[in-house]
């Protein structure tokens, strides 16, 4: 089993969104993600008009009650994240510098459903425009993806990350969707594969499976881009934009 991995896309935290029930729940799953050898998480609760609107002050009060625990156990890292579905709710997040990227980096999980080509690329264009690096959760399960597989490929492109879910590529969601992620995965278009955990008994967490598996099938150098090193870069644009915060602080008490 691989070591070393980062899970960028989980919800693992209790009382926020559908994913983890309760901390017990929450507990389980954190010893899900270590023994498959995930040493960083990422939890990413959703954000959504008018289905998960829990406020960021929640969030926030859920998470460090979860970092009290991790730092009793010798588990994994966990960072903060959120996963904000493109609509009005995000854009106001997003026009007024509060939306939530991965870890503090400039990278953002953003997620569609059924919108279509125009509406996508308006939305990544919009993140981009705000100097921030969109990661569309997992591409392969929108509509506008199954009719035209190239807008992948198009929007990989135009400088957004693409992010799969371990259990499409698996089969767990179907053929069809197997089939069309095998196809993105030969196209070299996706960078982040992702567990999306939400429970101990159903989407669970299931990154370090997907790596074993992966890890014969794809050519060395993209399994590595893909488990490691863009996730990588993530905590290297974390430290970049802590480092110039805590520097802007050091300034302003200097009276600069
Ligand atoms: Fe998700």
């Amino acid at each position: 089993m691989p070591r070393g991995l980062t899970d960028i896309h989980c919800h693992i935290l209790p009382y926020v969104d559908d994913g983890s029930d309760d901390e017990d729940e929450t507990r389980d799953l954190i010893a899900m993600q270590s023994r498959q050898g995930v040493d960083r998480i990422i939890i990413t609760p959703h954000l959504r008009e008018r289905m998960f609107e829990t406020s960021q002050r929640e969030v926030d009060i859920e998470f460090e009650r979860l970092r009290e625990y991790v730092r009793t156990i010798r588990g994994p890292r966990i960072y903060a994240g959120r996963e904000n579905h493109c609509d009005h709710l995000f854009l106001h997040e997003l026009h007024s510098g509060r939306a939530v990227t991965l870890a503090q980096s400039e990278y953002i999980l953003i997620e569609f459903a059924r919108h279509g080509r125009d509406r996508i690329f308006r939305y990544v264009n919009e993140v981009l425009d705000q100097g921030l690096v969109p990661v569309i959760a997992h591409v392969e399960r929108y509509p506008a993806i199954w009719a035209e597989p190239e807008l992948a490929g198009e929007l990989a492109a135009k400088g957004a990350l693409l992010q799969m879910n371990c259990e499409s590529v698996m089969g767990l969601m179907g053929r069809r969707q197997q089939a069309l992620s095998m196809r993105l995965l030969e196209e070299d278009v996706i960078s982040f594969m992702a567990s999306d955990a939400h429970h101990r008994d159903y989407r669970v967490p299931d990154l370090g499976i997907c790596a074993d598996r992966l890890a014969g099938i794809l050519p060395q150098d993209q399994f590595i881009r893909i488990f490691y090193r863009n996730p990588d870069r993530i905590f290297e644009s974390r430290r970049r934009r802590r480092q110039s915060y805590s520097d802007k602080m050091t300034d302003t008490a200097k009276g600069r």
